[in-house]
């Protein structure tokens, strides 16, 4: 079964007096495993397919169902659950908690969950280990660049070892260098634990790296292809 299936999905926002479709009959499935990206011009319709495909939202018609779960069916206690339980998300703005530490920032995920204080403590350090932030770890967000932020709010998104991560624009602020030693930290993990990456982005430095393209335009998926595995990376 794929883990996330949308068919005949329809968005639509009011506006003034009337309604803007924001997405036009969308049928896409995704498989576990796949490291595959929503991309196109701004506006047309990625961050919104990316919000419903992690429940933060409900289509106004059709349906999307995502681990097992349909979206459109969910009270909001449910969709929280089933965030918690398998979604990591990594946003443009990201969200991390000014009062605390980085360490505190990325182990938060786990406090929800049944596990020993070692065990919290290894996958909190080994997550900070994946985005290069060691040396980091008694920081404060204040204290901490555009990027360094953003690679905490990674760590945070993946240190569950979540089945399905939800990444909209995450290198907006990181430069070349760790661009590409995020990617190349999310290929591994996608590669040693199958984690399902889905990005919504515009950044080439992104595209690069997708198996999978699906091309928006005007909230249409206009195109759909798989790339070929073994072309080199530039
Ligand atoms: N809450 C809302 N109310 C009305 N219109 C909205 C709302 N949210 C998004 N839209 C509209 O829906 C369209 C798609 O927005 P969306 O944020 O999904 O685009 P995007 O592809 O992520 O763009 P970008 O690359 O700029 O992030 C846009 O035209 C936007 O103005
Ligand atoms: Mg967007």
């Amino acid at each position: 079964m794929a883990l996330v299936n949308i068919e005949k999905l329809i968005k639509r926002y009011p506006v003034g007096n009337g309604q803007f479709t924001a997405l036009d009959d969308i049928n896409l499935s995704f498989d576990k495993g796949e490291f595959c990206g929503l991309i196109g011009p701004s506006g047309s319709g990625k961050t919104t397919l990316l919000n419903i495909i992690g429940s933060l939202d409900t289509p106004s018609e059709g349906s999307a169902t995502v681990i097992g779960s349909r979206i459109e069916d969910l009270s909001e206690k449910e969709a929280a659950k089933l965030r918690c339980e398998h979604m990591g998300f990594i946003f443009q703005t990201y969200n991390l908690l000014p009062v605390y530490t980085v360490y505190e920032n990325v182990e938060f995920p786990l406090l929800l969950m049944k596990m020993t204080n070692e065990e919290r403590k290894k996958k909190t350090l080994d997550a900070l280990e994946w985005v290069g932030l060691t040396d980091k770890i008694n920081s404060k967000p204040t204290q901490l660049s555009g990027g360094e932020g953003q690679r905490v709010s990674i760590a945070r998104a993946m240190v569950k070892e979540p089945q399905l991560v939800l990444a909209d624009e995450p290198t907006a602020n990181l430069d070349a260098e760790n661009s590409r030693n995020i990617l190349d930290t999310m290929v591994r993990l996608n590669k040693e634990l199958n984690t399902t990456f889905i990005f919504a982005t515009h950044d080439e430095k992104v595209i690069r790296y997708l198996r999978r393209k699906i091309l928006l335009v005007d909230g249409e998926v206009v195109k759909d292809e798989n790339v070929n595995q073994t072309e080199e990376k530039k």
